[in-house]
């Protein structure tokens, strides 16, 4: 069954081309490499062995997408081809909104056109809001967002919601992620930020580095464990494995599912550096700073619904994630670069 991969030399689409690869499926990238490497694809190919297919395309780009849709036939999509800083939505909020919401219009047209029913699509926990209920379970209230990215995650979800209302045939799978983190074990493929990171995982594998000379903790006053923030951060090869599972289960289902995707785990800042120094042996010099505008004490999955439905559960450890995380930045100092 091939699968095309919107997106897919990032981060999660890379580990996840990987997954899909060795499950027997035939995935087929597209990225236009503007927040990705090509690199990332050779390495895909060096970590399975074998070669991969991709086309260096834009997913807005509908007659780009025709081309592929004629040559290849895929039969089902994965949407990973979004813009993903939340810093840079409020900066640059049209330039999210077109990106993020045009890619999966875009998408679909196209996948009508060619009968092409089956649609993974890459949602986020911050649909949940500022008002998110902890553990946050599918059926809970959505919006109340806080920035622009977020609310491109919310209008998806939406625009597939009404999409499967109308077009009777469509199998479209939301997978809700919390926080991914790590790398895949080879140390070949990994998380690689442009610029300074803004996610706490590469920022700490980045001082662990030396590249960045401390962690600055946002706040150590939330009503947690110990002050800091608590976040669900999944293991992306997991992650990767809930899009095998996903696909599965769109194989026996129409209209529209939800799943979150996490550990149902919350793990505070002060632990994941603890965990960190455990499992490399490197210590992160930190400071206490200020919390970070937007910022919620405490985010972690009910992961039950995956599990029934999907058969799918992360079995990966805060320490796996710590020692991946630093297996690709101490392979890789500069990323793909
Ligand atoms: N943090 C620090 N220092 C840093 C970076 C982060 O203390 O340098 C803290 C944050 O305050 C937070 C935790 O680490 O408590 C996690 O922060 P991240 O930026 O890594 O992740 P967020 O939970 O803020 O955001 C993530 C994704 C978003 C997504 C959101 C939804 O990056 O894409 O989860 O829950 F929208």
């Amino acid at each position: 069954m091939k699968v095309l991969l919107a997106g897919g030399a990032g981060y999660i689409g890379s580990h996840t081309a990987v997954e899909l690869s060795k499950a027997g499926y035939d995935p087929v990238i597209v990225d236009n490499y503007s927040n990705s490497s090509p690199i990332a694809i050779s390495r895909c190919e060096e970590i399975l062995g074998k070669s991969l297919t991709f086309y260096e395309a834009d997913v807005t780009d509908k007659e780009a997408l025709r081309a592929i849709f004629t040559k290849e036939q895929p039969d089902a999509v994965i949407h990973f081809a979004g813009f993903k800083s939340v810093d840079e939505s409020v900066r640059m909020p049209l330039l999210y909104y077109r990106n993020n919401i045009d890619t999966t219009l875009s998408l679909l047209e196209v996948m009508r056109e060619y009968d092409v029913s089956s649609f993974i699509f890459s949602s986020s926990a911050t649909v949940y809001g500022e008002n998110a209920q902890i553990p946050c379970v599918e059926t809970d209230p959505t919006g109340g967002c806080t920035n622009p990215y977020g609310w491109t995650k919310l209008m998806n979800e939406e625009i597939l919601k009404d999409a499967a209302l109308a077009i009777t045939n469509l199998r479209v799978v939301l997978l809700r992620y919390f926080n991914p983190a790590g790398a895949h074990e080879s140390g070949l493929i990994g998380e690689d930020p442009k610029g300074i990171p803004n996610n706490l995982m590469p920022y700490v594998t980045q001082v662990a580095s030396g590249k960045l000379p401390f962690l600055k903790v946002f706040g150590n006053d939330y009503p947690t464990v110990d002050g800091s923030g608590v976040r669900d951060f999944i293991h992306v090869v997991d992650l990767a494995k809930g899009h095998v599972a996903a696909l599965e289960y769109a194989k026996n289902h129409t209209g529209v599912e939800i799943f979150n995707l996490g550990t149902g785990r919350g793990v505070s800042v002060l632990e994941l550096v603890n965990a960190f120094v455990d499992s490399t042996g490197v210590d992160i010099p930190y400071e206490i700073v200020d919390r970070r505008p937007g910022d919620l004490a405490e985010v972690w999955a009910n992961p039950s619904k995956a599990k029934e439905l999907m058969n799918w559960q992360a079995t990966k450890t805060i320490g796996d994630i710590c020692a991946d995380a630093w297996r690709w930045q101490s392979n890789n100092p500069q990323g793909y670069e």
